[in-house]
């Protein structure tokens, strides 16, 4: 049986991505950020997992407002960095897990979860930036990804309950799948920000910190708070925070905290990481 090992929540601001690529992680501006990172990037690769499942969102590279789908899952065996208007990143291009994925997409859909099987997926900073904060920059990334793409960009966003009961499903999937696979979970984006308007660079660390607590401690109730509050309390793209729901919903009920960071500033985005162990 494969084994779910944990799961990390991370922001995935594209700034972080380019403060690596660039070589500025040692900038007094980014150094404190880069070492309090350091715990997880240690603990993943004592891991070694052999699966990352990462549940992002697509900013638009992907998918155009052509097609929204509300869950995606990648099948494919390669997943190329997008070009986001600056060319690609130069980081590796993710292999995938086609027999895995496709195990969780029949047991997903079984378990009456309709996802949008994925063959072909540019993966935006909403995955490789999480990549990267957990990998940093290896010439390949050291496992197989297998990317979960969550529409949170366009209205009407999955709800919060949702999303933490298809984490659950994702659990089940892996536990009925019969290879050895050690496997960790991401969930990605938020914390509280906004880029855009009269609340753009909107930080509430109150909330952030209080969605932490509650998704370590009572994922079922943080399930239940609606988007309006989220919108309201952690600005417009602070709904990206319910795909940590996802993560927190695949783990056991009882977690154990293995890091937990929160930094400010990184670009306009109040960043958080936290990193869970089942059991
Ligand atoms: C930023 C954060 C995001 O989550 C994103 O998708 C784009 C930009 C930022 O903080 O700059
Ligand atoms: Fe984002």
């Amino acid at each position: 049986m494969a084994e779910l090992i944990g799961g990390i929540g991370t922001s995935h601001v594209p700034a972080v991505g380019a403060a690596i690529d660039n070589g500025r992680q040692a900038e007094p501006y980014w150094a404190p950020y880069f070492e309090k990172i350091q715990p997880a990037r240690q603990w993943i690769a004592d891991q070694k997992p052999d699966v990352c499942i990462v549940v992002f969102n697509d900013h638009a590279s992907a998918f155009s407002l052509d097609l929204i789908p509300t869950f995606a899952l990648g099948v494919a065996s390669s997943f190329p960095p997008a070009d986001e208007g600056y060319g690609p990143r130069q980081v590796p291009t993710a292999l995938g897990h086609p027999e895995l994925a496709w195990h969780l997409a029949e047991s997903l859909i079984l378990d009456e979860f309709d996802m949008t099987i994925v063959n072909q997926m540019p993966i935006d900073h909403g995955c490789t930036v999480p990549l990267s904060v957990a990998f940093d920059q290896p010439e390949a990334w050291p496992c197989r990804i297998i990317p979960l793409c969550v529409n949170v960009i366009q209205y009407p966003a999955p709800t919060g309950r949702r999303c933490y009961q298809l984490g659950r499903a994702i659990r089940r999937a892996i536990d009925s799948w019969t290879g050895d696979e050690r496997v960790v979970i991401f969930g990605t984006g938020g914390m509280s920000h906004q880029l855009q308007g009269e609340r753009a660079g909107l930080v509430n660390l109150e909330f952030d910190q209080a969605f932490i607590d509650r998704l370590i401690n009572d994922p079922a109730g943080q399930a239940e708070v609606p988007h309006v509050e989220y919108l309201r309390e952690a600005g417009s793209e602070g709904i990206e925070l319910v795909m940590w729901l996802i993560m927190r919903g695949a783990l056991d009920e009882a977690v154990r905290v293995v890091h937990r960071m929160h930094h400010v500033p990184t670009s306009n985005t109040s960043n958080g990481l936290l990193v869970l162990e089942n059991g």
